[in-house]
């Protein structure tokens, strides 16, 4: 009977074939392609395929076909190129093919959140990884004794207080708006650095986008509306999410975005710990002392700003439960993700 196994087991059978002389090549085409040749005879056997498997079949047993044409075009072709005259070389001859490699998961992520947020008429800019104490923390209104600019999350360089790496993009924010006034509506995605214990879930170095809009009435519903559209187009019209009231000292009134969990469809499940809902994001609205800082004047204008990380919107978009396969580079993770370019 006519089955797979056998189609694949002909088609390795010709790959494997080797020839050193043209004399060799008519024999194998003989072998394989003509009248009497085995693959023909697989083409006389399709008829007793049942129905059902016909199409399969079908399929397969032309690929073999297309396999032992160019085998046997290639070998020939090998032959005709050596006998090439003084240089041996075969100008004519194709280039093999190259491999093509796939986008870094991450990368597939950001430019996603890029292009969503650039219909809203974002625009992208970025800012050093060695920054200094004003923009990652004075700045931002961070108090002195805030735990954040703590050793213990903090990588300062050669010890000193003032030179460091930055904690969070969100030190963008304020190199965007020390040079530039309102409008401002842009994104600054990056790599952030904190003094944490590498583990499944938390890595020393990882990816932040930043989102900042300035202008004048800017209200906590622009914010919404936004993250709202930013959620639907990310995850899926279905996606819900919710703001819950939270802290962060550079934004009054702060707050955590979840969306409805994109697996579970909000019911709950592993991967939302049975809540329904995934956090992903923090918001709010710049606190008007963070204008000021930055020499914006804070009666005229208002604006919202959101941090998020991409490991996580990764980690939940592919499932991956480990946070160190991003940076491990074992490309039997990475060749996963070459199909999604
Ligand atoms: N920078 C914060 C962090 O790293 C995230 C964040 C929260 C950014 C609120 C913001 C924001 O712009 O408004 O945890």
């Amino acid at each position: 009977m006519l089955d797979l196994d056998k189609i694949q087991a002909l088609a390795e059978e010709i790959s494997a074939a080797t020839a050193s002389t043209p004399e060799e090549v008519e024999a194998l085409r003989i072998k394989y392609l003509s009248k009497k040749g085995s693959v023909s005879a697989l083409f006389d056997d399709f008829k007793n395929v049942p129905n059902e498997q016909k199409r399969e079949i079908g399929k397969k047993l032309n690929e073999l076909k297309t396999i032992a044409q160019t085998k046997i075009n290639d070998l020939k072709e090998s032959f005709s190129a050596a006998d090439t005259g003084a240089t041996g070389i075969d100008l004519s001859r194709e280039a093999t093919s190259s491999v093509w490699g796939g986008s870094h998961p991450l990368s597939i992520v950001r430019n996603d959140i890029i292009e969503i947020f650039g219909r809203l008429g974002f625009t992208v800019s970025e800012g050093p990884e060695i920054e200094d104490d004003w923009h990652v923390f004075t700045a931002l209104n961070f108090p002195p004794e805030h735990p954040a600019r703590d050793m213990q999350d903090t990588f300062f360089i050669n010890n000193n207080p003032d030179i460091l790496l930055r904690t969070h993009t969100s030190s963008v924010q304020v190199r965007t708006m020390e040079r530039q006034q309102p409008p401002i509506r842009s994104l600054f995605p990056g790599r952030v650095f904190r003094n944490e214990a590498i583990s499944a879930r938390a890595h020393c170095i990882f990816h932040q986008i930043e989102g900042l809009y300035v202008a004048e009435n800017v209200s906590f519903a622009d914010l919404k509306q936004t993250l709202l559209y930013f959620a639907k187009e990310l995850f899926g019209p279905e996606t819900q999410i919710r703001l819950r009231p939270s802290y962060f000292p550079f934004t009054e009134p702060s707050a955590e975005m979840d969306v409805s969990c994109s697996l579970c469809g909000g019911k709950g499940c592993s991967v939302c710990k049975g809540t329904g809902w995934l956090e992903i994001l923090g918001c709010g609205m710049v606190d008007p002392a963070v204008l000021e800082s930055n020499g914006i004047d804070s009666k005229k204008y208002s604006g919202f700003a959101f941090g998020m990380g991409v490991e996580r919107i990764a980690m939940l978009r592919y499932q991956v439960k480990d946070i160190r396969l991003f940076f491990e580079n074992d490309v039997r993770f990475l060749k996963q993700f070459q199909s999604v370019l």
